[in-house]
C-alpha cells in the first residue's frame, strides 16, 4: 500500500473486476472499513473510509487487497473534508439529491431531497444502488401510496416515495444509528410525519403495502423475499443486486413478474409488478 503517513481517517481505493465488486466490499467491511463507496469508473474502483492509517494497514494486512490498496487521503479530518466537498447531484427527471452543506445551483421543477448521511449510514445518493431505485420510483410510485422501504439506511428511498406522491412510507432498518438519520432527515425534508422508522425488518409491517423498495446485498434479499412477496404489494424496486445476481432474485420473486430490469456498472434493478 503507497500513500502518505499522517494520522487521522484515511480513504482507501481498490480497484477490482466487475464481477468481483460485491466481495471485494464485503472484504473491505469485514476488515474494518466503515462504508464503502463505488465508484463510477472502469474498471470499478471502490473506496473505503477507515478510522486511521494505521487501522487501514492492520485491516488490510494479510488480505490480497493489500497490494491494491491505495490511501487517496491521510490527513487528520480528511475523510470529512471529503465528505463536505460532496455536493450531490440530480437524479432522474425529476429528483436533486444533495446534503445540507452544498450550494450547488438549482435546476428549477426539481424536488430536492436533502441527506445527511452523518458518519457511517448508506443512502448518501452516490451509489448506483440507490440512484437506480430512486429513477425506478419516479416510474412507480402512485398518489396516494402507501409504501414501505426495507433497508432505509438514510432514509433516501422512504423520503422519495412521499416526496414522488406516496401518502405514506414506512422505513425500516435493523441497525439503530442508520434509523435514528432516516427519522432526522424525513424532519429535515418536513416528512416526518409521513415517513414510519421503525428498528426491523419486514416483520413490522403489518399493512398490505401499494409498493416496496429494497436495496439489499443478495444474501439479505434473499433472506427477505418470501416475506416481502407475502406483503402483496403491487409493484417492487429491487437493487443492491449484481448484474449476474439477478436470475436468483427473479426466481425468489415468484409469482412477482418482471417490468424492469436494468443495468449500470455491474449493478442491477429490478423491477417487479403483482400478475
Ligand atoms: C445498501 S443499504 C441501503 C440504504 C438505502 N435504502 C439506499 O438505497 O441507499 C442497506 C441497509 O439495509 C439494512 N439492512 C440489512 N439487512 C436488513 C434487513 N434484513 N432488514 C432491514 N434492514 C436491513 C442495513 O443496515 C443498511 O442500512
Amino acid at each position: 500500500m503507497t500513500g502518505v503517513v499522517d494520522e487521522g481517517p484515511v480513504l482507501v481505493e481498490v480497484s477490482c473486476k466487475p464481477s468481483d465488486v460485491e466481495l471485494v466490499s464485503l472484504a473491505l467491511l469485514e476488515n474494518g472499513a466503515g462504508a464503502v463507496e463505488v465508484l463510477d469508473s472502469v474498471p470499478p474502483r471502490l473506496r473505503a473510509g477507515f478510522p486511521s492509517r494505521a487501522g487501514a494497514e492492520l485491516a488490510l494486512r494479510g488480505t490480497d487487497l493489500a497490494d491494491r490498496a491505495i490511501i487517496v487521503t491521510g490527513h487528520p479530518g480528511e475523510g470529512e473534508r471529503w465528505r463536505e466537498r460532496w455536493a450531490g447531484a440530480e437524479v432522474g427527471r425529476h429528483l436533486d439529491v444533495r446534503p445540507p452543506w452544498s450550494n450547488r445551483a438549482r435546476s428549477p421543477g426539481r424536488t430536492v431531497i436533502e441527506i445527511d448521511p452523518g458518519r457511517d449510514v448508506f443512502g448518501s445518493g452516490t451509489h448506483v444502488s440507490t440512484t437506480m431505485a430512486l429513477e425506478e420510483l419516479e416510474v412507480c410510485v402512485g398518489e396516494g401510496d402507501v409504501a414501505v422501504d426495507v433497508g432505509t439506511g438514510t432514509g433516501i428511498l422512504a423520503i422519495a416515495a412521499v416526496q414522488l406522491g406516496a401518502e405514506r412510507a414506512f422505513a425500516l432498518d435493523i441497525d439503530a444509528v442508520a434509523v435514528h438519520a432516516a427519522r432526522r432527515n424525513a424532519r429535515r425534508n418536513g416528512v416526518g410525519p409521513r415517513v414510519n422508522v421503525a428498528r426491523g425488518g419486514p416483520e413490522c409491517v403489518r399493512i398490505r403495502p401499494d409498493g416496496i423498495m429494497c436495496n439489499l446485498l443478495l444474501g439479505d434479499q434473499l433472506g427477505v423475499a418470501r416475506a416481502l412477496v407475502d406483503m402483496g404489494a403491487r409493484w417492487a424496486v429491487l437493487t443492491g443486486i449484481l448484474e449476474y445476481q439477478t436470475a436468483d432474485v427473479v426466481t425468489a420473486w415468484a409469482p412477482y413478474e418482471v417490468r424492469t430490469a436494468r443495468c449500470r456498472g455491474g449493478w442491477s434493478s429490478l423491477v417487479f409488478v403483482r400478475p
